[in-house]
């Protein structure tokens, strides 16, 4: 049985918690160990290429040996399910394209693509550990940088465009995993539902977006996406 009305997801760090891969806030969260000024900032890629290259390396080499989780699956098996799908995420991960999520927008780029900080041009890259580091650009041998959104720059035009156009239009969107504490993509659920759409939140915390929600499953990514999935009507 197919869904016709359109489902959007959005999802954050924690629908891959229990892939293994860190959040960012929290207890064990990333900006708990790490300052983001000194590491995901243009001007601390200015500063010192090399310290941020490092930082991403590892995450790379952290990414690469997680596998996608029960959540990133049935986010597929919802895909195959509805003829209006889309899959908004702010990972960097990679995991919902390996899982096999077709319509996906990354809102905050991807580890796994490089962009040149001369000419510009963005290639996949999949290298772990790097074959030259930090590496440099296949056409015009300038530094490259990650293809991912720094603090203090701004989203791809296209890809928010397109994220506010699903948004707006969804009759149902799940929010999973994210401490709806960084924008634009805070602001989804919001247009979602000013436009009429039905907003569901997983999390096993409480976030800034949850008074205003219309579902909550205060639970993981994993168990909340299953019982939700298995409220739905095609299930027999
Ligand atoms: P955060 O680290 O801010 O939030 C992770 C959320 O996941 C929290 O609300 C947790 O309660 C929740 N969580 C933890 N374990 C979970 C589980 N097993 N199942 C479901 N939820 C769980 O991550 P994001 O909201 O994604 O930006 O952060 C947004 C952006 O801030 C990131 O994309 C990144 C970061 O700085 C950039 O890199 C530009």
């Amino acid at each position: 049985m197919t869904v016709d009305k359109p489902l959007v997801v959005l999802t954050g760090a924690g629908i891959s918690a229990e892939s293994g891969v860190p959040t960012f806030r929290g207890q064990d969260g990333i900006w708990q160990d790490y300052r983001a000024e000194d590491l995901a900032t243009p001007i601390a890629f200015e500063r010192d290429p090399e310290l941020v290259w490092r930082f991403y390396a590892w995450r790379r080499e952290l990414v690469s040996g997680c596998q996608p989780n029960q959540a990133h699956h049935l986010l597929v098996d919802l895909e195959i399910k509805s003829s209006q799908f889309t899959l908004i995420t702010q990972n960097v991960d990679g995991l919902h394209k390996i899982a096999g999520s077709q319509n996906v927008l990354e809102l905050h780029g991807s580890l796994w693509e490089l962009q040149c900080t001369n000419c510009k041009s963005k290639w996949p890259n999949h290298d772990v550990p790097f074959a030259e580091f930090p590496p440099l650009c296949p056409f015009c041998s300038s530094l490259a940088r990650p293809a991912v959104i720094w603090f203090g720059e701004s989203l791809n035009p296209d890809t928010l465009d397109r994220a506010f156009k699903v948004s707006s239009n969804a009759a149902t969107m799940l929010v999973i995993g994210t401490s709806a504490l960084v924008h634009p993509a805070a602001q989804l659920p919001i247009i979602a539902q000013l436009n009429g759409a039905s907003v569901i939140e997983i999390n096993p915390e409480e976030t800034p977006l949850s008074s205003r929600m219309d579902e909550i499953f205060r639970t993981s990514a994993t168990e909340g996406v299953k019982r939700w999935y298995d409220q739905q009507y095609w299930v027999d």
